[in-house]
């Protein structure tokens, strides 16, 4: 038995900053922010909105597109580093905001590569039979971990989430392999130190340039390209399938270059890849669902496409799913 995406959400905060935004802040361009990183616009937490209730809104979406309530799920899970508390769980804090029954609530942290994770685990354990129907969720706010004044990280990431539902399903539909892979070793590319602090675009308080996201992103970028390539050829193979027989890739959207690279050097047509990151920057965890009800709505989905996911992100962490849709 395995587990399908039967429906999708999303919702972001509806704080939109531009490049031109940026420029009144830092030294930075559009022209250099657009041609470096394909990013446009982003949509950003103000001090005081919580990104629970955007996950809350992007699950609501899937729920009912899904034709189902919250107290009909056996399970939700999280992917991401974003939660206002130690604990309890974001997966705990989305359960109370819809009203879900006594269900397993839990969070992955896999920073970028958190749905890609969240998604696997859901999966693993609908395949081993406990829960038959799961909520999903991919949600983060990294733009509340920049130091503002740095414009090397600052103007790369948006907040946001995106939700789906996972029903157990007999048959050719469905999650068909997934790969996950991690790298302690290289742990430094990308951290930020577990302070508590936020620090949203319009807070009264600067956030310490040391508690800020630190990234080392020329590095990241080659390693994101390498990373996607051999993981997106290691699901395919493991799941006996050609890289052609591919109809479309929803990757994680950091950065379009490292998209596009990772196209190329797989082969794989550029018009089969779905990119947002014009419109969203790098959401974290949050871009893989946001990109795919994008997709939904685009009609860029049909039943029995064969769709590839991948990620790679701090930790470091990389991953891809196959599914069939
Ligand atoms: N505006 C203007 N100039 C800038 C800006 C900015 N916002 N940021 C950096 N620069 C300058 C630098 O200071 C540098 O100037 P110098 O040559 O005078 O020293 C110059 O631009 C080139 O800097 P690089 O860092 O070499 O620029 P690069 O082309 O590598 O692009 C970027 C930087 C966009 C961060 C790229 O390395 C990248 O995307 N890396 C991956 C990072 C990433 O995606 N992180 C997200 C999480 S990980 C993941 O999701 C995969």
């Amino acid at each position: 038995m395995g587990s399908r995406i039967v429906s999708t959400g999303r919702a972001v905060p509806p704080t939109c900053i531009s490049n031109r935004d940026l420029e009144r802040r830092l030294d930075t361009s559009h022209e250099w922010i657009c041609s470096r990183t394909g990013i446009i616009r982003r949509h950003v937490l103000r001090d005081g909105e919580s990104l629970v209730d955007f996950a809350a809104e992007a699950s609501r979406q899937a729920l009912q597109r899904a034709g189902m309530e919250a107290g009909d799920l056996d399970a939700i899970v999280a992917g991401t580093v974003s939660s206002e508390y130690a604990f309890p769980s974001f997966a705990c804090q989305v359960q109370r905001a819809l009203g879900a029954p006594t269900v397993p609530a839990l969070d992955v942290a896999a920073a970028c590569s958190g749905f890609v994770y969240a998604l696997a685990v859901a999966d693993g354990i609908m395949r081993a039979g406990d829960w038959r129907r799961a909520l999903v969720v991919g949600a983060d706010a990294l733009s509340t971990m920049v130091n503002w004044r740095d414009r090397s990280t600052a103007v790369l990431f948006g907040d946001g989430a995106g939700a789906v539902v996972m029903v157990s399903e007999p048959g050719p539909r469905g999650v068909l392999k997934s790969i996950l892979r991690s790298s302690g070793e290289m742990w430094d590319l990308l951290s930020v130190r577990a302070t508590g602090q936020r620090g949203a675009i319009d807070a009264a308080s600067v956030r310490d340039p040391r508690d800020a996201i630190q990234m080392r992103g020329p590095e990241l970028f080659r390693i994101a390209v390498k990373s996607m390539e051999d993981v997106t050829r290691e699901v395919a193979e493991g799941a006996g399938v050609s890289l052609n027989d591919i109809s479309l890739v929803v990757p994680h959207q950091a950065n379009l270059r490292i998209i596009n690279a990772m196209m190329e050097r797989l082969g794989i047509d550029q018009e089969k890849v779905f990119t947002n990151i014009d419109r969203y920057g790098n959401t974290s965890a949050a871009s893989v669902p946001i990109a795919l009800d994008e997709a939904v709505e685009a009609n860029r989905l049909q039943s029995n496409d064969l769709v590839l996911i991948n990620a790679c992100g701090g930790g470091l962490t990389w991953g891809a799913n196959l599914v069939r849709w």
